[in-house]
C-alpha cells in the first residue's frame, strides 16, 4: 500500500475521528455551536464511503513499516511536531504500552484535570460523529489520611435514557425496519469498568462507564466505554484511560484508533499519549506503524486536543451559551434522533420548494423535537392543547407535529406548494389565513362595556390595490405608474371592520383557551404573538414592528446585563430584537423563559411564555401605544397576502 496522503487522512478525519477539525477551540466553544449543524444526506454518504473504503484497506493491505519509507517522502506530507517522538523507548506506563506523541505544556495538574473531566463528560466536542455521552456509572475514591482504604462514592444510572427508538424498533409490529430505522449497538450489556496493566502507584480517583450515542446510530454503532482518571502521587501525575467495551480491533468504530485503550498522561509539564494494544495486536506493530497512519494521526488529534481545552481551563475560558435550561439536552436529542430517523429521508428527498430542503428539514424537526419534549413537561397530554403555528410558512413543522399525534393548526396568508405533498389530514390543518389580531377590529372594552352588541370597531381600511398585469403579445408588463392615470392617483379598496371579522380568509387569533402558540421566524407577526395571551414560543429572526413594518429596535442594556449566555453578538440588531420581545412578553405579564436551541440556524434563540408573572401586566392597548401604534396592520398585511410567499 502507498502511503495515504496526509491530505487524504486529513479528509477521513474530518468525516470521522475522534478530534474536533476546526483549528483552536476551546472547550466552551465548540459547545456553543449548535450541535444540530447537520451533515447532509450527500455528505454523510460520502462519510459512509470513506469508511468503507478504509475498511477495504484495513481488510487487504498489512500496514507500513514507517521506517522503511523513505524520510523524504514523510517530510513532504507531516510537520516536524506530527511524528511520533516517544516510541524509541518504552512507555511510561510500562512495557505493555507504546508511548506514541509527548509534548511540552504550561497549563498545571488541575487544568489538566478539569479539562479533561469535561471532555469525558462531553465526547461530542472531542468528534463531530458522536452526539453524546451517557454516564451509566461513576466511582469516585476519596482518600484521606487516617486509612490506607479510600471510600468510594457511587452512581449508578437505574434508569439510563432509552433511545425512543429502540422502542419503536420493538414496538415494530409488521417486524420490518427501515435500513435507515435500524439501531447499531454493541456490548451495551457489558457495564464492568474495565481495568489496564499500570504500575501500583496509579490509584483510581474516578472510573466510569459511559455510553457513547453517536449522532447517526444508524451508521455507527452505540457502544460503551470505561474512562479512567487515575493519579500517581509519587509522580504528581494524573492519567486518564479510554478502554472501549470491545473485544477485538475490528469492532472499533471509525472514530476511534484500532487498539484496547488510550492513556492520555500528564507529568512534570509534559503530556504524552500512550496506546495499549488489543491481545492480538503488540507494541512493536504501533512502533513501527507510518506516521500518516489514521491511528497515529488520531493519537496526534487526541492529544492536542486535551492540550487545547487545558488551555482553555487555564486561561479561564468562560461558557458562552447555555442551551438546555428548558428541556434537557438527552430528552432533546433522544427526541430529534427520533423524529430524524422516521422523517428526514423521505422531506428531503420529496421536497418541492425551491428553498435548501436540508436547511428546513433538519431544522424543522429539531424544533418539533424541542416542543415535543416541551410539551411533555407542562401539558398533561397530547389531548390537553391545540398549538397555532402562525405564519406556518412551507407547514412542514406542522406536518411533523401532527404526525406525531399532535393536535393543531397551520395558518399562513400564501399557501405553498408543499402543503398538497401532505396527508390529506394535514392539509386539512393548513390554512390560507390572514391574521389580522382581533384588537384591530373589535370594539375597545370600554365601548363594549356599554354597547354589548357592537361586534367590531366600525373602522374602514384601505388596501392599497397592486396593478393587474397587462400582457400584450411580447411587450413587457406595465409599470404601476404607467397603469394610474396621469395625475397617480393611488387606488384602494376598502374593508370594514365587520367585513373582515366574517371573512374566511382572515383569522383574529380568537383561539380556543387551551391554545398554544408557535412563531417560528414568522417575521411580521414576531414581537405580536406574546400579545395574544396564549402560551408560547416565538423564534424571532427578522425585525418587524406592531404595523407589520421592517423595524430595527435599540439595544436593550439592561436585558444584555442578564442575557449573557447567548451565541449572536449582543449590539446585533438581531440580539435586539430578541431582547424587545422579551421585553413585550414580560411588560404583558408573561414569565419569560429564554432557550438557545440546539438547531442549525444562527437565529436560534427561543423566547417563551407559558406562565404568568403578573398577568395580566399592561393591556394591550397600552403596549400598542407604547410601540408606536398598530394603525397600519391591516394594510400592511393585506397587502402580504398578494405578494409572493417568502422563505428563509
Ligand atoms: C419567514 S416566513 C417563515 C415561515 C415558516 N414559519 C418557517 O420558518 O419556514 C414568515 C411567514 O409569515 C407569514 N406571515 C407574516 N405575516 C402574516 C399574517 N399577517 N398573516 C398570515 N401570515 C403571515 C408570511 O406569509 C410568511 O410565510
Amino acid at each position: 500500500m502507498s502511503p495515504a496522503s496526509a491530505s487524504e487522512l486529513e479528509e477521513q478525519n474530518k468525516t470521522a475521528t475522534m478530534v474536533n477539525n476546526s483549528e483552536p477551540q476551546t472547550a466552551t466553544e465548540s459547545e456553543s455551536q449548535p450541535i444540530l449543524t447537520e451533515k447532509t444526506i450527500e455528505q454523510e454518504k460520502k462519510t459512509q464511503k470513506n469508511r468503507s473504503s478504509h475498511k477495504r484497506d484495513k481488510d487487504t493491505t498489512p500496514p507500513l513499516k514507517w521506517s522503511e519509507q523513505p524520510k523524504r517522502n514523510l517530510e513532504s506530507t507531516l510537520k516536524p511536531n506530527e511524528i511520533p517522538n516517544i516510541r524509541d523507548r518504552e512507555s511510561a506506563l510500562g512495557k505493555e504500552w507504546c508511548g506514541i506523541f509527548e509534548i511540552d505544556v504550561e497549563f498545571k495538574l488541575h487544568h489538566y484535570i478539569t479539562a479533561m473531566s469535561h471532555l469525558i463528560e462531553n465526547p461530542n466536542i472531542n468528534s463531530t460523529v458522536i452526539l453524546r455521552a451517557d454516564i451509566m456509572k461513576e466511582f469516585k475514591y476519596v482518600y484521606n489520611e487516617n486509612s490506607d482504604e479510600p471510600t468510594v462514592e457511587t452512581y449508578i444510572n437505574e434508569n439510563p435514557e432509552e433511545l425512543l427508538l429502540n422502542n419503536s424498533n420493538n414496538n415494530d409490529s409488521t417486524d420490518i425496519i427501515k435500513e435507515e430505522e435500524r439501531i447499531l449497538t454493541r456490548n451495551l450489556d457489558d457495564l464492568e469498568i474495565k481495568k489496564v496493566p499500570l504500575s501500583e502507584d496509579f490509584k483510581p480517583s474516578i472510573e466510569i462507564v459511559r455510553r457513547m450515542i453517536p449522532r447517526n446510530p444508524s451508521k455507527d454503532y452505540i457502544i460503551n466505554q470505561t474512562c479512567l482518571i487515575l493519579n500517581n502521587s509519587k509522580e504528581n501525575s494524573t492519567l486518564i484511560v479510554y478502554t472501549p467495551h470491545i473485544s477485538n480491533p475490528e469492532e472499533v468504530p471509525f472514530y476511534l484508533p484500532e487498539v484496547q485503550s488510550i492513556g492520555l498522561l500528564y507529568q512534570n509539564n509534559k503530556l504524552s499519549i500512550h496506546y495499549l494494544p488489543f491481545p492480538n495486536q503488540s507494541v512493536s506493530f504501533f512502533k513501527e506503524l507510518n506516521p500518516t497512519e489514521r491511528a497515529i494521526r488520531i493519537a496526534y488529534r487526541l492529544l492536542n486536543t486535551a492540550k487545547k481545552h487545558s488551555n482553555g481551563v487555564m486561561n479561564g475560558y468562560q461558557k458562552r451559551v447555555n442551551h438546555d435550561l428548558v428541556v434537557s439536552k438527552v430528552s432533546f436529542q433522544d427526541r430529534y434522533i427520533a423524529l430524524k430517523q422516521k422523517y428526514a429521508k423521505t422531506l428531503v428527498d420529496n421536497w418541492c420548494e425551491s428553498t435548501d430542503p436540508r436547511k428546513h428539514v433538519f431544522e424543522d424537526i429539531a424544533i418539533a423535537a424541542f416542543l415535543i419534549e416541551f410539551w411533555n413537561t407542562i401539558y398533561e397530554s397530547k389531548e390537553s392543547f391545540e398549538f397555532r403555528d402562525l405564519g406556518c410558512g412551507n407547514g412542514l413543522l406542522v406536518h411533523i407535529l401532527i404526525m406525531e399525534g399532535y393536535r393543531g393548526i397551520g395558518i399562513d396568508a400564501r399557501a405553498r406548494k408543499s402543503w398538497l405533498t401532505y396527508p390529506a389530514d394535514v392539509q386539512a390543518r393548513l390554512k390560507e389565513q390572514v391574521i389580522i389580531p382581533a384588537v384591530l377590529l373589535r370594539p375597545h372594552p370600554a365601548i363594549r362595556s356599554t354597547q354589548p352588541h357592537q361586534l367590531d370597531n366600525g373602522l374602514v381600511f384601505k388596501v392599497p390595490l397592486k396593478p393587474k398585469p397587462q400582457h400584450q403579445g411580447n411587450s413587457k408588463p406595465e409599470t404601476q405608474s404607467a397603469q394610474f392615470p396621469a395625475n397617480k392617483v393611488q387606488m384602494v379598496e376598502c374593508y370594514t371592520s365587520a367585513e373582515l371579522l366574517s371573512s374566511p380568509q382572515v383569522n383574529t387569533t380568537e383561539f380556543p383557551k387551551n391554545t398554544f402558540i408557535i412563531g417560528n421566524h414568522s417575521d411580521e407577526l414576531t414581537c405580536w404573538i406574546p400579545l395574544f395571551g396564549y402560551p408560547f414560543i416565538v423564534i424571532p429572526c427578522c425585525s418587524h414592528n406592531l404595523n407589520g413594518e421592517k423595524a430595527r429596535y435599540a439595544s436593550n442594556k439592561h436585558m444584555q446585563a442578564s442575557n449573557k449566555s447567548t451565541s449572536y453578538s449582543s449590539n446585533s440588531r438581531y440580539a435586539s430584537l430578541v431582547d424587545h420581545v422579551e421585553e413585550i412578553a414580560t411588560t404583558f405579564g408573561w414569565k419569560v423563559e429564554r432557550e438557545m436551541l440546539r438547531i442549525p440556524s444562527t437565529r436560534n434563540a427561543a423566547v417563551i411564555g407559558y406562565q404568568s408573572n403578573n398577568f395580566p401586566g399592561k393591556s394591550i392597548y397600552e403596549i400598542m401605544a407604547m410601540e408606536g401604534g398598530a394603525d397600519r396592520w391591516v394594510e400592511n398585511t393585506m397587502a402580504l397576502m398578494k405578494k409572493p410567499p417568502r422563505d428563509h
